[in-house]
């Protein structure tokens, strides 16, 4: 759970929003120049961008609408500053005091980025970042920012992402002010900014008003484990924290940029690999850059898998065909966050926020006038269990920002990414509120209850049968229900089942793998945490070649005492398949107790067997007592008791491996009920012929069982603790997924609304 006062925002950035004004003051950045040299997609530039400057008001009201209580945005240093030092923009000051107090007014705690990208082009033409008076300058700026905001401002970040800004912008070139410089002149702009971080921290806390936060947002894609082996995590620890990249891409990683600033030292792998490219670094400029910090921003989209490999080497693996992206081609990788936060966290020690995370989506505006993002609200879903799943297990994350507020301006990428949980018509400036929206204020409302990992799983449990081979068994399993039997004698298909003797896994999603035994013990709320130490029932399909023995069951008391604490068992029969004029046996001709002694012990069988006509579709409940057995020739499915205690009366003298099989004949006159039932109260009366609907089969003290017969349409509440679903005919539909004869699975507890379509015959049940 997150704890109580888990910081729930939204992020932006001044540059991607804010927009410009012939009377604003501001002065030129390096972006104003990318956009004029064409270097933006399409030709596009942020002149107007989201025109934030002058529809603050209206986006700070819908952020106190949707519950935001945090915002991390940034100032833009160009604006404050228009040389980038001396002269400071008054109307730029009084613009963003008018922000902040306006975000206050709507119950919205402002969080200030000094730096996000827009350095000032005058200093730019001094050299920029590779100048080292850049750390002077940004001190200054620092200061500025401390004088004019800290009195109503209390979270203050110096650099957002300097892994982009410095390899983007200086390395590959594809970020402002677009530079492809050698890597020694990169590795000195790296070491300037860090520096001049170092100093803002400083300036920060002199000029500040008031007792001031102050944090540092980097970030980097997560290396994080393929598996949860001791050796998988190591080796993506060490990638994560590695210098693994060609120096052509050397920018990206994190230890760079969060070891000088966290632990006092560039980290020692990088100082050997990199040595030839890199300034004097002196024990001031590390004291200077390891300045204390509140707390640690990280912004995190994104992650790639990595393994131990053979020889123990880390290994990166590929995601295969088919992998979940975002519309900028981003693989959907959740566990980046879980995995992220905990690999810094353990590095660090520093209470963490994630400064950024969000996706961009393809969106448009739908007939009904709204945004249906619902790829945004399934990705921020994922990845934020994953934070809790880090929370929960001691990780001290205190906040997330979600990237971003408002569609924006994208960088190199002009308008055609929206990363915004709100939309924004850049004709118009018209802002829809996108479904996302609504349902991360359920989130903050909630305090992310509402995410799906706290609520019931609406997961199909698909279940892999187990097979047994029996002496009377036939091929049928296989030739006519296409499961891939183990031998040609295969009697049972033991199709939803928790015992020991036979425990399905299941086949697929996020339990596969997992037996259905453990499941009950791990995950109660499937099953509506239901008061039993076991699952209660058992499905299994009998496809009987040749006469099962003649047998009777114990009740849960007796089957208590000599059975080891196992359960009794009560069955019933659904009979799938029997040929004309085809008999089971049930019940007994004994009428009274020295009879049935008389005819088991003296082998009087065609005295003893009574036999009782069935047909297809016919249903018989078999209850502890009953003497019965299933005659060749028939299949039956059937759903039981979780037990697997059978006492065999007769077994018309086979022999199995040249030997009889043993018979419980002292057991059995203990269990077997004398007299039987008739034989017309054997076969239970039902009417099972209503199409598109439950039809009872039975209730007793141990389950609910009913026929479907789906002919076209089928809709209905699994209300049930949990519904066990058995498909005996035909194919369908079910809430997007084929189901087909055969096909066994489990709807959970709160599975909510069913819908079946197709032609399908189905047996169903529950606990009583
Ligand atoms: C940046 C944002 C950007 C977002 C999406 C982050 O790297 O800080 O400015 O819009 O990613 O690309």
């Amino acid at each position: 759970m997150f704890q109580k006062d888990f910081v729930w925002g939204v992020a932006s950035s001044a540059y991607q929003i804010e927009g410009t004004d012939s009377q604003d003051g501001r002065g030129k950045n390096i972006w104003d120049t990318f956009a004029e040299q064409g270097r933006i997609y399409e030709n596009q530039n942020a002149d107007i961008a989201c025109d934030h400057i002058h529809k603050y008001k209206e986006d700070f009201a819908l952020m106190r609408l949707l519950g935001v209580k945090a915002y991390r945005f940034s100032v833009s240093w160009a604006r404050i500053m228009p040389e980038g030092t001396g002269r400071v923009n008054e109307k730029a000051i009084a613009l963003y005091r008018d922000m902040i107090l306006e975000m206050k007014k709507n119950g919205i705690e402002p969080y200030v980025t000094m730096y996000h990208w827009e350095f000032p082009q005058a200093l730019q033409d001094k050299g920029g970042w590779l100048n080292e008076e850049v750390i002077e300058w940004f001190g200054e700026y620092a200061r500025v920012v401390a004088e004019n905001f800290s009195d109503i401002a209390k979270y203050f970040i110096t650099l957002n992402e300097p892994q982009c800004f410095v390899g983007l912008g200086h390395l590959s070139g594809v970020h402002a002010p677009g530079l492809k410089l050698e890597p020694k002149d990169v590795f000195q702009i790296s070491h300037n900014a860090l520096r001049a971080h170092g100093l803002a921290v400083k300036k920060l806390r002199e000029f500040a008003k008031q007792p001031i936060k102050v944090g540092y947002a980097p970030t980097c894609g997560v290396a994080y484990p393929y598996t949860d082996s001791p050796e998988d995590i190591e080796a993506a620890r060490s990638i994560y924290f590695g210098f693994d990249q060609p120096i052509s891409n050397w920018t990206w990683n994190v230890a760079w940029f969060s070891d000088p600033v966290f632990l006092g030292e560039y980290p020692k792998e990088a100082l050997e690999k990199y040595k030839e490219y890199l300034p004097e670094i002196t024990k001031e400029d590390m004291e200077l850059i390891h300045q204390p910090l509140d707390f640690m921003g990280q912004n995190i989209y994104n992650g790639y898998y990595i393994r131990a490999g053979k020889d123990g080497k880390p290994e990166y693996v590929d995601r295969g065909p088919g992998f979940p992206k975002t519309s900028t081609n981003w693989p959907v990788t959740p566990e980046c966050l879980y995995w992220g936060v905990k690999f810094i966290y353990e590095r660090y020690h520093m209470p963490i926020y994630i400064t950024e995370n969000g996706m961009a989506c393809h969106d448009q505006i739908s007939a009904d006038g709204r945004v249906h993002d619902s790829n945004r609200i399934d990705f921020l879903d994922k990845y934020l269990s994953c934070i809790q799943k880090a929370v929960d297990e001691g990780v001290d994350v205190q906040g997330y920002f979600l990237w971003t507020f408002l569609d924006n301006f994208e960088w190199d990428k002009g308008y055609s990414e929206r990363f915004g949980l709100v939309y924004v018509d850049y004709n118009t400036q018209k802002r829809i509120v996108k479904d996302s929206a609504y349902w991360y204020q359920k989130v903050m409302e909630t305090n992310g209850m509402n995410l799906s990992v706290n609520q019931p799983k609406q997961e199909i449990l698909r279940m892999e049968p187990v097979f047994k081979q029996m002496i009377w068994g036939g091929n049928k399993l296989g030739t006519q229900w296409g499961y891939e039997i183990p031998g040609d004698n295969t009697g049972e298909c033991w199709a939803v089942s928790a015992h020991p003797n036979g425990d399905c896994k299941i086949a697929e999603g996020s339990f596969a793998g997992k037996t259905l035994s453990q499941l009950w013990k791990e995950q109660p709320e499937l099953f509506g945490n239901v008061d039993s130490d076991r699952f209660p029932l058992l499905i299994k399909i009998i496809d009987a070649k040749d006469d099962l023995s003649i047998q009777v069951h114990p009740d849960d008391t007796y089957a208590a005492t000599n059975e080891n604490g196992s359960l009794g068992k009560t069955e019933c029969w659904y009979i799938l398949d029997a040929s004309e004029g085809a008999t089971l046996v049930i019940g007994h001709n004994a009428k009274d107790k020295a009879e049935l002694d008389g005819m088991i012990r003296e082998g009087r069988w065609q005295e003893f067997i009574r036999e009782v006509p069935v047909k297809v579709g016919d249903f018989i409940q078999i209850d502890p007592g009953t003497v019965h057995a299933i005659k060749g020739g028939i299949q039956i499915l059937e759903t039981q008791q979780n037990s697997d205690i059978t006492y065999r009366v007769y077994d018309y003298d086979r022999l199995t491996d040249g030997k009889p099989r043993e018979l419980h004949v002292e057991k059995s006159l203990d269990v077997i009920t004398v007299p039987a039932k008739s034989v017309a109260e054997s076969i239970v009366a039902v009417d099972a012929s209503k199409e598109n609907v439950f039809n009872e089969l039975i209730s007793c003290d141990y389950y609910r069982v009913w026929k479907l017969d789906v002919t076209n349409k089928m809709q209905f509440m699994q209300e049930y603790p949990f519904l066990i679903m058995s498909v005996l005919s035909g194919d369908g539909l079910m809430n997007g997924q084929y189901i087909k004869k055969g096909d066994h699975f489990i709807l959970p507890s709160g599975y909510g609304m069913v819908d079946v379509q197709g032609k399908l015959e189905v047996i169903a049940s529950t606990i009583a």
